[in-house]
């Protein structure tokens, strides 16, 4: 059987003065998930290796990490003969590979992730336009993984002040559902979006495809269509 090499990082506050790489061996065939080298490493090497994971299917969104540099789930991407694993830039270590999940979703405390309507349906089945349907359908494919967050430099310049790609996509999906009541508009303005820059990098790293300049843009839209000045907004160079 071959051999790859990984490169990991390490880090446990609880014992490490910083940061650290370690390189370990793996059994490496065509078709080696990354998840599979984490497991490997954690299983037979070092069981303090820590990662979070569960459903092995890109559906939990759990096993976003670092790989060879770029963002994407480690059960979803296939190993290379050598590689590094390092964990998400731009939300806080809690250890090795796992981030800080919970730092996250806090700020996405407050944005009423749920249909919020009082007005009976006017009609049933309800109907609603294909296109709405259709910008629901792709922003309800988030798992947030993070992927996005962690290579957004408008979250990274001013996280306190821009809510991220992640949230945005989950305000999305209301901001597009015609039987939504709230003004989710306000509410991406409050949560800071007109410091994205539509550099579309976003876009680029989602596993799933979905493209957060996309949901940006129709908040921008919309907050346009309500009369809010977009003389703020700060698009950058590939804007
Ligand atoms: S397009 Fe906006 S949300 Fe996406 S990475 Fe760039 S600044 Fe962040
Ligand atoms: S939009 Fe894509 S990259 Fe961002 S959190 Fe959702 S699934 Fe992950
Ligand atoms: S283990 Fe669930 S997305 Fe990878």
């Amino acid at each position: 059987m071959e051999k790859g090499k990984v490169t990991v990082f390490r880090y446990n506050p609880a014992k490490d003065q910083a940061p650290y790489f370690e390189t370990h061996e793996f059994p490496f065939w065509p078709g080696t998930f990354v998840l599979d080298v984490a497991n490997h490493i954690y299983e037979k090497i070092d069981g303090s290796f820590s990662f979070y994971s569960s459903c092995r299917n890109s559906h939990c969104g759990l096993c976003g990490a670092k790989i060879n540099g770029k963002p994407g789930l480690m059960c979803r991407e296939f190993a290379t003969q050598e590689m590094t694993l390092e964990p998400l830039s731009n939300i806080s270590v809690i250890r090795d590979l796992m981030i800080d999940r919970q730092e996250y979703e806090e700020t996405m405390g407050g944005l009423r992730l749920f249909l919020d309507r009082s007005k009976a349906p006017v009609s049933q089945p309800e109907k609603i336009d294909r296109e709405d349907l259709e910008l629901f359908k792709v922003a309800s494919r988030c798992v947030e993984c993070y992927a996005c967050v962690s290579v957004c430099p408008a979250f990274e310049e001013n996280r306190h002040e821009f809510l991220g790609p992640a949230g945005i996509v989950q305000m999305s999906r209301h901001a597009v559902d015609p039987r939504d009541e709230l003004n989710r508009e306000i509410i991406a303005h409050s949560a800071g979006v007109l410091n994205c820059t539509l550099c579309g990098k976003c876009n680029r790293v989602c596993p799933h495809g979905i493209a957060p300049k996309t949901y940006v843009e129709i908040l921008l839209s919309k907050l346009e269509g309500i009369g809010k000045s977009l003389e703020n907004h700060r698009p950058g160079e590939n804007g």
